[in-house]
């Protein structure tokens, strides 16, 4: 009898102390406040029993098909690098503020196919992980798994060219090939050519190794330009987002992204992360301006060194417009080829 009543005098206690814990407000939610290892070690361990228990009978199909990678990459660059990075990426400011932390696929990769499979699938309570079953068939899922497990070894320039012909390959909403679609011309908007001649110059003898290939004597569009191009190698996101048009047209290595919104949450992230640090050596500049329309072509040299070193031939072209906020990109076409003599 008297150890009952104790038993009883214990749960007591210990329900008390756990509505006091509960709405006291004593547990601090915040996600920048750390884990304590008590807690991390629950989590861990749940999840990873939780999700052992559900894999068994998943069974995993070829993964090394080319086809499957092509559209791993693509869905991977859309959906997955703002939180698990991609080659050569250091960070981004949605993984640096989640807890816990998005792991870094680009270097672990994830070599248990069927939990990387039921993880992407489901996702994960309570981490940001979404559920990618929700909006995408299984084949899409074991495409990502499949590239997934490509990342780690894949270096900065091979994710590039992936993910870029695999947009190439892939026709969006409005349509790859729409011609019809003016890259300059906003509605309503008159342009009264031949205002301006165009200016060609070379700048053989400035901006060596700058990285921003600007100066205060630069017309307001080319520091437009260098600026979208610093903000890109600095991972300055929002900048660039700032520097272009709504409705920009891009095309990149065959591939085509119709609106800023597109390319934001496509392969801005990639662009910045392959850029990130790159030193850019301005080799010819051509410029022209018509009333609020105005043309910048650039050529040079982009190269990087230490792991993910590089050295590119690019050419780019660029659109922009003024608006009342100052210039805005409206159209770029990049281009660019390995430099390294054959
Ligand atoms: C909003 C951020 C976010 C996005 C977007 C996201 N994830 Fe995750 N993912 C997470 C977090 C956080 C975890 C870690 C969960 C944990 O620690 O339990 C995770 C875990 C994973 C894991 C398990 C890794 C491991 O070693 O435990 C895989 C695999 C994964 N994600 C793949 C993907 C793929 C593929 C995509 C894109 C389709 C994606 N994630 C998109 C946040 C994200």
């Amino acid at each position: 009898m008297k150890t009952i009543k104790f038993a009883l005098a214990v749960i007591l206690v210990v329900l008390i102390a756990l509505a006091f814990f509960i709405y006291s407000g004593v547990y601090n939610v915040a996600a920048d406040e750390p884990d304590s290892a008590a807690l991390h070690w629950f989590v861990e361990t749940v999840r990873d029993r939780s999700i052992e228990s559900r894999i068994e009978d998943i069974e995993v199909p070829p993964l090394d098909e080319a086809e499957l990678l092509a559209a791993g990459a693509e869905h991977y660059d859309a959906m997955c690098v703002i939180c698990h990075l991609a080659p050569g990426m250091r960070d981004t400011e949605i993984r640096a503020g989640l807890n816990p932390r998005p792991p870094n696929l680009a270097e672990h990769g994830e070599d248990h196919p069927a939990e990387a499979f039921w993880v992407i699938k489901n996702g994960i309570k309570m981490t940001g992980m979404p559920a990618w079953g929700v909006t995408h068939d299984d084949d899409s899922i074991w495409s990502l798994v499949a590239f997934v497990q490509k990342l780690p070894e894949m270096s900065p320039e091979e994710y590039r060219s992936l993910t870029a012909q695999a947009a190439g390959g892939h026709s969006h909403e409005s349509g790859a090939g729409d011609g019809a679609r003016s890259e300059a011309q906003a509605p309503g908007e008159e342009s009264t050519p031949h205002e301006h001649a165009g200016t060609a110059r070379g700048a053989q003898d400035g901006d060596h190794g700058s990285g921003v290939a600007s100066s205060a004597a630069d017309s307001a569009p080319v520091q437009t330009v260098a600026r979208f191009f610093e903000a890109l190698t600095t991972g300055n996101t929002g900048q660039v987002q700032t520097l272009l048009a709504p409705d920009v047209l891009i095309f990149e290595g065959g591939g085509v992204e119709h609106s800023r919104e597109e390319y934001a949450s496509h392969h801005m992230q990639s662009d910045a992360a392959f850029l990130r640090g790159a030193s850019h050596r301005l080799i010819s500049r051509a410029e022209g301006a018509s009333g609020e329309l105005a043309w910048v072509a650039t050529e040079a040299r982009i190269t990087k060194s230490g792991d993910d070193d590089m050295d590119l031939a690019s050419t780019e072209t660029m659109i922009l417009h003024e608006t009342a906020d100052g210039w805005r990109i409206r159209h770029i076409h990049w281009s660019s080829q390995s430099a390294a003599s054959p």
